[in-house]
Protein backbone atom coordinates (compact mmCIF):
# COMPACT_ATOMS: atom_id res chain seq x y z
CA UNK A 1 0.00 0.00 0.00
CA UNK A 2 1.58 3.24 -1.33
CA UNK A 3 -0.09 6.86 -0.20
CA UNK A 4 -1.60 9.28 -2.44
CA UNK A 5 1.53 11.37 -1.93
CA UNK A 6 3.79 9.31 -2.93
CA UNK A 7 1.70 7.52 -5.85
CA UNK A 8 1.13 11.16 -7.21
CA UNK A 9 5.18 11.80 -6.92
CA UNK A 10 5.74 8.23 -8.79
CA UNK A 11 3.21 9.43 -11.72
CA UNK A 12 4.55 12.95 -12.02
CA UNK A 13 8.70 11.99 -12.15
CA UNK A 14 7.76 9.01 -15.16
CA UNK A 15 6.07 11.48 -17.47
CA UNK A 16 8.29 14.29 -16.50
CA UNK A 17 11.35 12.24 -17.43
CA UNK A 18 10.29 11.76 -20.69
CA UNK A 19 10.37 15.42 -21.31
CA UNK A 20 14.12 15.34 -20.82
CA UNK A 21 16.76 14.32 -23.72
CA UNK A 22 19.19 12.13 -22.62
CA UNK A 23 21.93 14.84 -24.13
CA UNK A 24 20.45 17.71 -21.82
CA UNK A 25 21.64 15.60 -18.82
CA UNK A 26 25.47 14.36 -17.64
CA UNK A 27 25.90 10.93 -19.18
CA UNK A 28 27.69 9.18 -16.45
CA UNK A 29 26.84 11.52 -12.99
CA UNK A 30 23.56 11.13 -11.36
CA UNK A 31 21.26 14.11 -12.15
CA UNK A 32 17.80 14.18 -10.54
CA UNK A 33 14.84 12.29 -12.78
CA UNK A 34 12.94 15.54 -12.62
CA UNK A 35 12.86 18.53 -10.68
CA UNK A 36 15.20 18.98 -7.88
CA UNK A 37 18.30 17.04 -6.11
CA UNK A 38 20.28 17.16 -2.91
CA UNK A 39 21.74 15.14 -0.66
CA UNK A 40 22.85 11.71 -1.65
CA UNK A 41 21.13 8.99 0.68
CA UNK A 42 21.30 5.66 1.66
CA UNK A 43 23.98 4.77 -0.97
CA UNK A 44 24.41 0.90 -0.69
CA UNK A 45 25.04 -2.43 -2.31
CA UNK A 46 21.93 -4.55 -1.89
CA UNK A 47 20.26 -7.50 -3.87
CA UNK A 48 23.46 -7.10 -6.33
CA UNK A 49 23.11 -3.72 -7.34
CA UNK A 50 24.16 -0.30 -6.21
CA UNK A 51 21.38 1.77 -4.85
CA UNK A 52 21.76 5.79 -4.86
CA UNK A 53 18.56 7.57 -3.07
CA UNK A 54 18.84 11.09 -2.89
CA UNK A 55 16.73 14.45 -1.55
CA UNK A 56 14.53 14.95 -3.65
CA UNK A 57 11.30 17.70 -5.01
CA UNK A 58 10.39 16.05 -8.04
CA UNK A 59 7.48 18.89 -8.93
CA UNK A 60 10.10 21.90 -9.15
CA UNK A 61 13.26 23.05 -9.97
CA UNK A 62 13.67 23.97 -6.10
CA UNK A 63 13.82 22.92 -2.71
CA UNK A 64 10.22 21.50 -1.47
CA UNK A 65 9.09 19.17 0.67
CA UNK A 66 11.51 16.28 0.99
CA UNK A 67 10.74 12.75 -1.30
CA UNK A 68 13.37 10.09 -1.82
CA UNK A 69 14.30 9.65 -5.14
CA UNK A 70 16.10 6.55 -6.40
CA UNK A 71 18.18 5.02 -8.52
CA UNK A 72 20.57 1.82 -9.04
CA UNK A 73 23.41 1.08 -11.20
CA UNK A 74 25.63 -2.27 -11.69
CA UNK A 75 28.80 -0.08 -12.03
CA UNK A 76 28.07 3.68 -10.48
CA UNK A 77 28.05 5.00 -14.17
CA UNK A 78 25.11 3.71 -15.52
CA UNK A 79 22.08 4.64 -13.33
CA UNK A 80 18.37 3.30 -13.91
CA UNK A 81 15.95 5.59 -12.12
CA UNK A 82 13.79 3.71 -10.30
CA UNK A 83 10.73 5.33 -8.73
CA UNK A 84 10.47 7.60 -5.54
CA UNK A 85 11.24 5.34 -2.42
CA UNK A 86 9.41 7.58 0.53
CA UNK A 87 7.50 10.78 0.80
CA UNK A 88 6.09 13.04 3.16
CA UNK A 89 3.05 11.25 3.92
CA UNK A 90 2.74 9.93 7.77
CA UNK A 91 2.41 11.81 10.99
CA UNK A 92 6.28 11.65 11.66
CA UNK A 93 7.50 12.94 8.66
CA UNK A 94 4.92 15.00 7.47
CA UNK A 95 7.00 18.22 6.55
CA UNK A 96 9.76 16.31 4.99
CA UNK A 97 12.00 12.97 4.64
CA UNK A 98 15.37 14.58 4.98
CA UNK A 99 18.54 12.52 4.42
CA UNK A 100 19.55 9.33 6.12
CA UNK A 101 20.76 6.07 4.81
CA UNK A 102 20.53 2.00 4.38
CA UNK A 103 20.91 -1.28 5.38
CA UNK A 104 20.44 -4.77 4.63
CA UNK A 105 18.94 -6.70 7.42
CA UNK A 106 19.45 -10.36 8.23
CA UNK A 107 15.89 -11.30 6.92
CA UNK A 108 17.12 -10.27 3.05
CA UNK A 109 15.14 -7.09 3.64
CA UNK A 110 16.42 -3.40 3.01
CA UNK A 111 15.94 -0.90 6.20
CA UNK A 112 16.13 2.89 5.29
CA UNK A 113 16.66 5.54 8.69
CA UNK A 114 15.98 8.98 7.94
CA UNK A 115 14.91 12.14 9.71
CA UNK A 116 11.54 12.92 9.59
CA UNK A 117 10.78 16.61 9.88
CA UNK A 118 7.87 18.07 11.53
CA UNK A 119 6.67 21.98 11.99
CA UNK A 120 6.78 22.51 15.46
CA UNK A 121 4.20 25.18 17.88
CA UNK A 122 4.40 28.57 17.17
CA UNK A 123 7.42 30.33 19.27
CA UNK A 124 6.76 33.45 20.96
CA UNK A 125 8.11 35.03 18.05
CA UNK A 126 5.61 33.52 15.83
CA UNK A 127 8.06 31.50 13.83
CA UNK A 128 7.27 27.56 13.50
CA UNK A 129 10.11 25.86 13.95
CA UNK A 130 11.00 21.98 12.07
CA UNK A 131 11.39 19.04 14.79
CA UNK A 132 13.81 16.79 13.89
CA UNK A 133 13.37 12.91 14.75
CA UNK A 134 14.67 9.57 13.44
CA UNK A 135 12.78 7.32 11.42
CA UNK A 136 12.90 3.66 9.83
CA UNK A 137 11.32 2.50 6.63
CA UNK A 138 11.45 -1.59 5.64
CA UNK A 139 11.56 -2.72 2.02
CA UNK A 140 12.65 -4.45 -1.28
CA UNK A 141 14.49 -2.22 -3.43
CA UNK A 142 11.43 -0.61 -5.30
CA UNK A 143 8.85 -0.34 -2.56
CA UNK A 144 9.40 1.05 1.29
CA UNK A 145 7.05 0.62 4.45
CA UNK A 146 7.65 3.44 6.84
CA UNK A 147 7.76 1.52 10.50
CA UNK A 148 4.27 2.19 12.47
CA UNK A 149 6.52 2.89 15.91
CA UNK A 150 8.38 6.09 13.87
CA UNK A 151 9.80 7.76 15.03
CA UNK A 152 12.61 5.94 16.41
CA UNK A 153 14.66 8.22 17.93
CA UNK A 154 13.36 11.31 19.33
CA UNK A 155 14.23 14.86 21.92
CA UNK A 156 14.28 11.53 24.53
CA UNK A 157 17.27 10.09 23.52
CA UNK A 158 19.49 13.44 22.93
CA UNK A 159 22.46 13.92 25.70
CA UNK A 160 21.87 17.17 27.82
CA UNK A 161 21.96 20.40 25.90
CA UNK A 162 21.10 18.71 22.30
CA UNK A 163 18.88 20.40 20.12
CA UNK A 164 15.58 19.13 18.91
CA UNK A 165 15.22 21.42 15.91
CA UNK A 166 18.83 20.58 14.45
CA UNK A 167 19.03 16.43 14.72
CA UNK A 168 19.55 14.92 11.38
CA UNK A 169 20.98 12.66 8.76
CA UNK A 170 21.68 9.32 10.21
CA UNK A 171 24.11 7.55 8.81
CA UNK A 172 23.26 3.41 10.05
CA UNK A 173 26.35 0.44 10.13
CA UNK A 174 26.03 -3.21 10.85
CA UNK A 175 28.81 -4.49 12.98
CA UNK A 176 30.44 -7.56 12.75
CA UNK A 177 28.66 -9.04 15.60
CA UNK A 178 25.14 -8.50 14.07
CA UNK A 179 24.00 -5.15 16.15
CA UNK A 180 23.91 -1.54 14.56
CA UNK A 181 25.13 1.88 15.16
CA UNK A 182 24.60 5.30 13.47
CA UNK A 183 25.55 8.35 13.92
CA UNK A 184 23.64 11.68 13.80
CA UNK A 185 24.31 15.14 13.11
CA UNK A 186 23.22 17.75 16.24
CA UNK A 187 23.62 21.09 17.99
CA UNK A 188 24.52 21.00 21.40
CA UNK A 189 23.96 24.09 24.08
CA UNK A 190 27.34 25.80 22.83
CA UNK A 191 25.54 26.67 19.27
CA UNK A 192 27.85 24.68 17.15
CA UNK A 193 27.45 20.72 16.04
CA UNK A 194 28.52 17.27 17.81
CA UNK A 195 27.93 13.96 16.28
CA UNK A 196 25.88 11.65 18.41
CA UNK A 197 26.45 7.49 18.33
CA UNK A 198 23.26 5.20 19.27
CA UNK A 199 23.03 1.37 18.91
CA UNK A 200 20.36 -1.18 18.06
CA UNK A 201 19.79 -4.70 18.36
CA UNK A 202 17.61 -4.88 15.19
CA UNK A 203 17.48 -1.86 13.35
CA UNK A 204 14.38 -0.43 15.09
CA UNK A 205 14.88 0.28 18.98
CA UNK A 206 17.74 2.34 19.12
CA UNK A 207 19.44 3.54 22.60
CA UNK A 208 22.18 6.59 22.96
CA UNK A 209 25.73 5.36 23.52
CA UNK A 210 27.82 8.82 23.23
CA UNK A 211 28.79 11.89 21.99
CA UNK A 212 31.24 10.81 19.27
CA UNK A 213 32.97 14.02 18.24
CA UNK A 214 32.26 17.98 19.05
CA UNK A 215 32.80 20.83 17.38
CA UNK A 216 33.45 23.48 20.17
CA UNK A 217 32.66 25.94 17.48
CA UNK A 218 35.73 24.88 15.61
CA UNK A 219 34.79 24.39 12.15
CA UNK A 220 31.11 26.44 11.44
CA UNK A 221 28.45 25.99 13.23
CA UNK A 222 25.95 22.42 12.81
CA UNK A 223 27.80 19.45 11.45
CA UNK A 224 25.00 18.06 9.02
CA UNK A 225 25.44 14.61 7.40
CA UNK A 226 27.95 13.02 9.07
CA UNK A 227 29.84 9.34 8.37
CA UNK A 228 32.03 7.51 10.08
CA UNK A 229 34.08 4.24 9.21
CA UNK A 230 37.40 2.78 9.27
CA UNK A 231 39.94 2.97 6.79
CA UNK A 232 43.47 2.09 6.45
CA UNK A 233 44.08 1.60 10.00
CA UNK A 234 42.59 5.02 11.09
CA UNK A 235 38.93 5.68 11.53
CA UNK A 236 37.55 8.64 9.27
CA UNK A 237 34.71 10.97 10.43
CA UNK A 238 33.44 12.85 7.42
CA UNK A 239 30.94 16.15 8.42
CA UNK A 240 29.50 18.81 5.90
CA UNK A 241 29.23 21.90 8.68
CA UNK A 242 27.20 24.82 8.18
CA UNK A 243 28.05 28.61 8.36
CA UNK A 244 32.00 28.03 8.20
CA UNK A 245 34.49 30.94 8.44
CA UNK A 246 37.45 30.68 5.89
CA UNK A 247 40.92 29.03 7.45
CA UNK A 248 43.38 30.02 4.59
CA UNK A 249 42.95 27.93 1.60
CA UNK A 250 41.62 24.57 3.44
CA UNK A 251 38.50 26.00 4.17
CA UNK A 252 36.13 28.79 2.73
CA UNK A 253 32.74 30.59 4.03
CA UNK A 254 29.51 29.61 4.51
CA UNK A 255 29.02 25.36 3.61
CA UNK A 256 31.47 23.37 3.34
CA UNK A 257 33.08 20.16 4.24
CA UNK A 258 35.48 18.63 6.51
CA UNK A 259 37.37 15.20 6.94
CA UNK A 260 38.60 14.37 10.45
CA UNK A 261 41.04 11.53 10.66
CA UNK A 262 42.18 9.97 13.43
CA UNK A 263 40.93 6.73 16.23
CA UNK A 264 38.34 5.40 18.23
CA UNK A 265 38.12 5.02 21.94
CA UNK A 266 35.79 1.52 22.01
CA UNK A 267 35.37 1.85 25.84
CA UNK A 268 34.09 5.33 25.85
CA UNK A 269 32.82 5.30 22.06
CA UNK A 270 34.44 8.50 21.41
CA UNK A 271 35.94 9.66 18.55
CA UNK A 272 40.22 10.84 18.87
CA UNK A 273 40.69 13.45 16.05
CA UNK A 274 44.09 13.73 14.85
CA UNK A 275 44.06 15.70 12.00
CA UNK A 276 41.78 17.80 10.07
CA UNK A 277 40.91 18.68 6.39
CA UNK A 278 38.60 19.51 3.51
CA UNK A 279 37.18 16.81 1.17
CA UNK A 280 36.86 19.01 -1.94
CA UNK A 281 38.51 22.16 -2.50
CA UNK A 282 36.22 23.61 -5.26
CA UNK A 283 32.98 25.37 -5.31
CA UNK A 284 30.46 22.49 -5.83
CA UNK A 285 30.28 19.83 -3.31
CA UNK A 286 28.78 18.59 -0.17
CA UNK A 287 26.88 15.90 2.25
CA UNK A 288 29.39 13.37 0.87
CA UNK A 289 28.24 9.96 1.66
CA UNK A 290 30.07 6.58 1.43
CA UNK A 291 29.89 2.66 1.20
CA UNK A 292 32.07 0.18 1.37
CA UNK A 293 31.67 -1.91 -1.88
CA UNK A 294 31.86 -5.75 -2.37
CA UNK A 295 35.21 -5.96 -3.17
CA UNK A 296 36.05 -4.13 -0.08
CA UNK A 297 36.41 -0.61 -1.49
CA UNK A 298 35.44 2.29 0.35
CA UNK A 299 33.67 4.65 -2.36
CA UNK A 300 32.15 7.93 -1.40
CA UNK A 301 30.05 10.24 -3.80
CA UNK A 302 28.68 13.69 -2.89
CA UNK A 303 25.96 16.16 -3.62
CA UNK A 304 27.62 18.47 -6.78
CA UNK A 305 26.23 21.82 -5.43
CA UNK A 306 26.29 23.94 -2.42
CA UNK A 307 23.79 25.87 -0.99
CA UNK A 308 25.73 28.81 -1.06
CA UNK A 309 25.85 28.65 -5.11
CA UNK A 310 22.42 28.07 -5.39
CA UNK A 311 21.65 31.56 -7.27
CA UNK A 312 22.66 29.06 -10.25
CA UNK A 313 19.21 27.59 -10.42
CA UNK A 314 17.04 28.89 -12.82
CA UNK A 315 13.49 27.10 -12.42
CA UNK A 316 12.83 26.78 -15.89
CA UNK A 317 15.59 23.91 -16.32
CA UNK A 318 13.68 20.39 -16.00
CA UNK A 319 15.90 19.10 -13.76
CA UNK A 320 18.42 20.56 -11.16
CA UNK A 321 20.74 18.70 -8.68
CA UNK A 322 23.65 16.23 -9.62
CA UNK A 323 26.24 13.38 -7.80
CA UNK A 324 30.19 13.62 -7.94
CA UNK A 325 31.75 10.68 -9.51
CA UNK A 326 31.73 8.12 -6.61
CA UNK A 327 35.03 7.89 -5.28
CA UNK A 328 37.59 5.43 -3.81
CA UNK A 329 39.31 6.69 -0.56
CA UNK A 330 42.38 6.11 1.27
CA UNK A 331 44.30 7.20 3.25
CA UNK A 332 48.11 8.08 2.46
CA UNK A 333 50.21 10.44 4.73
CA UNK A 334 47.76 10.64 7.21
CA UNK A 335 45.76 12.89 4.31
CA UNK A 336 42.20 11.21 2.46
CA UNK A 337 42.92 10.68 -1.12
CA UNK A 338 40.06 10.28 -2.99
CA UNK A 339 40.38 8.68 -7.30
CA UNK A 340 37.43 8.37 -9.55
CA UNK A 341 36.58 4.74 -9.11
CA UNK A 342 38.17 2.47 -11.43
CA UNK A 343 35.05 1.13 -13.06
CA UNK A 344 35.16 4.45 -15.35
CA UNK A 345 38.07 2.76 -17.29
CA UNK A 346 35.74 1.21 -18.97
CA UNK A 347 34.30 3.93 -20.04
CA UNK A 348 37.52 5.55 -22.08
CA UNK A 349 38.08 5.43 -25.86
CA UNK A 350 39.64 7.58 -28.05
CA UNK A 351 43.29 7.71 -26.69
CA UNK A 352 45.10 10.95 -27.23
CA UNK A 353 48.89 11.20 -25.78
CA UNK A 354 51.50 13.80 -26.01
CA UNK A 355 54.80 13.66 -24.14
CA UNK A 356 57.27 16.36 -23.31
CA UNK A 357 55.63 19.08 -25.11
CA UNK A 358 57.70 22.18 -24.74
CA UNK A 359 55.77 25.77 -25.25
CA UNK A 360 55.44 29.32 -23.92
CA UNK A 361 52.37 31.32 -24.92
CA UNK A 362 49.47 29.85 -26.61
CA UNK A 363 48.85 26.18 -27.63
CA UNK A 364 46.14 23.83 -28.83
CA UNK A 365 46.57 20.27 -29.80
CA UNK A 366 44.92 18.02 -32.14
CA UNK A 367 42.81 15.65 -30.62
CA UNK A 368 42.70 17.09 -27.32
CA UNK A 369 38.58 18.61 -26.84
CA UNK A 370 35.33 17.38 -25.51
CA UNK A 371 33.05 17.74 -22.78
CA UNK A 372 32.89 14.28 -22.06
CA UNK A 373 36.67 13.45 -21.41
CA UNK A 374 39.16 12.08 -19.10
CA UNK A 375 42.19 14.28 -19.25
CA UNK A 376 45.57 14.06 -17.19
CA UNK A 377 48.07 16.73 -17.82
CA UNK A 378 51.94 16.64 -16.22
CA UNK A 379 53.38 19.85 -15.75
CA UNK A 380 57.50 20.38 -15.47
CA UNK A 381 59.30 23.86 -15.95
CA UNK A 382 60.50 23.67 -19.14
CA UNK A 383 63.61 25.80 -18.20
CA UNK A 384 65.07 23.71 -14.50
CA UNK A 385 67.06 27.54 -14.47
CA UNK A 386 63.68 29.52 -14.46
CA UNK A 387 60.48 28.47 -13.01
CA UNK A 388 57.33 28.97 -15.44
CA UNK A 389 55.09 32.11 -13.88
CA UNK A 390 51.71 30.58 -14.54
CA UNK A 391 49.89 28.05 -16.45
CA UNK A 392 46.59 27.06 -17.20
CA UNK A 393 44.08 25.38 -19.49
CA UNK A 394 40.57 26.63 -20.94
CA UNK A 395 38.19 24.21 -21.55
CA UNK A 396 34.35 24.24 -22.19
CA UNK A 397 35.98 26.59 -24.30
CA UNK A 398 35.05 28.62 -27.71
CA UNK A 399 34.41 32.02 -28.27
CA UNK A 400 32.02 33.09 -25.59
CA UNK A 401 32.78 30.39 -23.26
CA UNK A 402 35.63 28.84 -21.04
CA UNK A 403 36.26 27.49 -18.37
CA UNK A 404 39.80 27.64 -16.79
CA UNK A 405 42.27 25.95 -14.25
CA UNK A 406 45.27 27.58 -13.49
CA UNK A 407 48.76 26.86 -11.94
CA UNK A 408 51.01 29.73 -10.09
CA UNK A 409 54.06 27.00 -9.34
CA UNK A 410 55.87 29.76 -6.80
CA UNK A 411 52.69 30.21 -4.49
CA UNK A 412 52.13 26.75 -5.02
CA UNK A 413 48.21 27.67 -5.88
CA UNK A 414 45.49 26.01 -7.95
CA UNK A 415 42.67 28.28 -9.08
CA UNK A 416 39.28 27.30 -10.92
CA UNK A 417 37.39 29.95 -12.24
CA UNK A 418 34.12 29.59 -14.02
CA UNK A 419 33.32 32.76 -14.99
CA UNK A 420 32.97 32.48 -17.91
CA UNK A 421 31.04 29.19 -17.87
CA UNK A 422 27.58 30.25 -18.66
CA UNK A 423 26.08 31.52 -15.16
CA UNK A 424 24.63 35.14 -15.26
CA UNK A 425 24.85 35.21 -11.09
CA UNK A 426 27.07 37.50 -9.05
CA UNK A 427 27.86 34.38 -6.74
CA UNK A 428 31.02 32.08 -6.22
CA UNK A 429 33.17 31.46 -9.46
CA UNK A 430 36.47 31.06 -7.93
CA UNK A 431 38.58 28.77 -5.45
CA UNK A 432 41.69 28.51 -5.06
CA UNK A 433 43.74 25.84 -3.37
CA UNK A 434 46.89 25.24 -1.87
CA UNK A 435 48.79 21.88 -3.25
CA UNK A 436 52.16 20.70 -2.14
CA UNK A 437 55.26 22.54 -2.80
CA UNK A 438 56.44 20.88 -6.51
CA UNK A 439 59.45 23.29 -7.61
CA UNK A 440 56.61 23.67 -10.91
CA UNK A 441 56.15 19.81 -11.28
CA UNK A 442 52.19 18.93 -11.03
CA UNK A 443 49.98 16.33 -12.10
CA UNK A 444 46.22 16.96 -12.14
CA UNK A 445 43.27 14.22 -13.71
CA UNK A 446 40.39 16.08 -15.06
CA UNK A 447 36.99 14.32 -15.52
CA UNK A 448 34.32 16.30 -17.46
CA UNK A 449 30.79 15.39 -18.02
CA UNK A 450 28.80 17.77 -19.83
CA UNK A 451 28.24 20.29 -17.13
CA UNK A 452 30.96 19.74 -14.54
CA UNK A 453 34.26 19.29 -14.16
CA UNK A 454 36.48 17.35 -11.25
CA UNK A 455 40.09 17.56 -10.90
CA UNK A 456 41.81 15.37 -9.01
CA UNK A 457 45.60 16.52 -7.96
CA UNK A 458 48.61 14.54 -7.66
CA UNK A 459 46.55 11.03 -7.53
CA UNK A 460 44.00 12.10 -5.39
CA UNK A 461 45.68 14.00 -2.63
CA UNK A 462 43.32 16.87 -3.30
CA UNK A 463 39.75 16.85 -5.31
CA UNK A 464 38.14 19.93 -6.61
CA UNK A 465 34.40 20.25 -8.10
CA UNK A 466 32.85 22.55 -10.01
CA UNK A 467 29.90 22.28 -12.24
CA UNK A 468 29.63 24.49 -15.25
CA UNK A 469 26.56 25.66 -17.51
CA UNK A 470 28.01 26.44 -20.81
CA UNK A 471 26.42 25.72 -24.09
CA UNK A 472 27.99 21.42 -24.51
CA UNK A 473 28.94 22.40 -28.00
CA UNK A 474 31.82 24.55 -26.74
CA UNK A 475 33.93 21.96 -26.38
CA UNK A 476 37.80 23.19 -26.84
CA UNK A 477 41.13 22.90 -24.57
CA UNK A 478 43.74 26.03 -24.93
CA UNK A 479 46.52 25.87 -23.06
CA UNK A 480 48.85 29.17 -21.80
CA UNK A 481 52.05 29.43 -20.33
CA UNK A 482 54.01 32.23 -19.14
CA UNK A 483 57.40 31.41 -19.07
CA UNK A 484 58.65 27.74 -20.44
CA UNK A 485 56.61 24.82 -19.58
CA UNK A 486 57.08 20.97 -20.61
CA UNK A 487 53.85 19.17 -20.14
CA UNK A 488 52.48 15.64 -20.52
CA UNK A 489 48.44 15.29 -21.81
CA UNK A 490 46.65 11.99 -21.75
CA UNK A 491 42.92 12.25 -23.21
CA UNK A 492 40.36 10.17 -23.13
CA UNK A 493 36.60 10.02 -24.37
CA UNK A 494 34.25 8.95 -21.90
CA UNK A 495 31.02 7.88 -22.81
CA UNK A 496 27.92 6.34 -20.96
CA UNK A 497 25.04 8.06 -22.64
CA UNK A 498 22.51 4.68 -23.65
CA UNK A 499 22.39 3.24 -27.31
C1 LIG B 1 22.14 19.01 3.87
C2 LIG B 1 20.73 19.03 4.41
C3 LIG B 1 20.55 17.95 5.45
C4 LIG B 1 19.08 17.70 5.42
C5 LIG B 1 18.76 17.89 3.95
C6 LIG B 1 17.41 18.47 3.69
O1 LIG B 1 22.29 19.47 2.58
O2 LIG B 1 20.45 20.31 4.95
O3 LIG B 1 21.05 18.28 6.72
O4 LIG B 1 18.76 16.42 5.88
O5 LIG B 1 19.76 18.72 3.42
O6 LIG B 1 17.07 18.39 2.33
Amino acid sequence: MISNILREARIHEELAEQLIPASARPAFHLSSRTGWMNDPNGFSFYQGKYHLFYQYYPYESKWGPMHWGHAVSKDLLHWQYLPAAIAPDTLADRDGCFSGSAVELPDGRQLLMYTGVVAGPRQPDGQRKDVQTQCVAVGDGVDYAKYPGNPVLTEFDLPEGGNRFDFRDPKVWREADGTYRCVVGNRPADGSGQILLYSSQDGFHWKFESVLAENRNRFGLMWECPDFFPLDGKYVLLTSPQDMLPSGFEYHNGNGTLCLIGGFDREKQVFMEESNQAIDYGIDFYAAQTLLSPDGRRIMIGWMQNWDTLAIASLKAPWFGQMTIPRELSIRGGRLYQRPIRELDALRSGHVSYRDVDFEGELTLEGVKGRKVDVTITLRPGDEAQLYRKFAVWFGQDGTYHTAISFRPQESILKIDRKFSGSRRAIIHQRRCQVPQGNGHLTFRMILDRFSVEIFVNDGEQALSATMYTDPAADGFKFFAYGKVSMDVEKYDLDADPE
